[in-house]
């Protein structure tokens, strides 16, 4: 059972135009299956889920495209997050925060605040987040504590760098799905998933089911992780140090 999930929720626009609709169809189904993945995880007991909602490069997408996601973004945080928060949900976001309106951002925050206190379930929303954005972040920090003469430029060491990325606080990526057929990360979390289990699924992501998500389980609980060393070690128990 991974404790933290990530999921790379694809496939919108083409489930759209199988069906001869607009695109933004596409991303309101992609919000029903958001809330299947949810209760899914808590079922399960998962202790974290991070959505990939909307990449740094997504603004790149038509005007109209990002506009109706947009909506639809103030619109899911109006109707569904207290009910989230009373189910035990702690809300969280990653990514550029500046490059949305005043109004989300503000919607933002009130969901964090007021979901803040809750432990049942993480869920971290990516949103215009970029993987090679959040190591560079992590390289300003570090960088200024040099300048700062707070640190040695010989003292930046990957586990340095670990505590200034996103999800730095939260248990290892253990599982990242990507739904929609590509194999590719699309500059999701990349320091992050440094050891984590990939999963692909041609299945797009509004069709997504709990049935699905068991089979991602299922295969998951297969697998060995070896975080570099033999099996044989594995076997002798010398993973769980490393992942507790
Ligand atoms: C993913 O679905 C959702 C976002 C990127 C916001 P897409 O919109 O990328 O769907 P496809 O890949 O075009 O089918
Ligand atoms: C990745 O999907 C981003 C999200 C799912 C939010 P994209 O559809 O943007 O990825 P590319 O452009 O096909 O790589
Ligand atoms: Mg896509």
């Amino acid at each position: 059972m991974p404790r933290h999930l990530a999921v790379i929720m694809d496939g919108n626009g083409r489930w759209a135009q199988q069906r001869r609709r607009p695109r933004i169809i596409g991303h309101r189904a992609g919000a029903r299956a958001v809330r299947n993945t949810i209760d899914f995880c808590l079922q399960q007991g998962v202790e974290v889920l991070t959505l990939y909602a909307f990449s740094s490069e997504n603004w790149r997408r038509p005007e109209e495209e990002v506009s109706g996601l947009m909506r639809i973004f103030l619109n899911v945080l109006d109707t569904e997050v207290s009910e989230l928060a009373r189910r035990g949900v702690r809300i969280r976001f990653i990514g550029d925060r500046e490059a949305f309106s005043d109004a989300l951002r503000s919607k933002m925050q009130h969901t964090e605040t007021l979901s803040g206190a809750n432990a049942k379930l993480t869920l971290v929303i990516a949103a215009s987040y970029g993987g090679q954005q959040d190591i560079a972040h992590a390289a300003r920090v570090l960088a200024q504590q040099v300048a700062d003469g707070q640190l040695a430029a010989q003292d930046i060491t990957a586990a340095k760098l670990a505590e200034h990325v996103a999800l730095s606080d939260l248990p290892e990526v253990d599982l990242c799905i990507r739904t929609g057929g590509d194999l590719r990360i699309s500059n999701f979390l990349l320091w992050q998933i440094a050891y984590s289990e990939l999963w692909f699924t041609p299945v797009l992501w509004p069709d997504v089911d709990e049935k699905l998500l068991s089979q991602a389980f299922n295969d998951y609980a297969q697998r060995q992780r070896r975080f570099g060393m033999t099996g044989e070690q594995i076997d002798a128990g010398a993973g769980a140090a490393l992942n507790p």
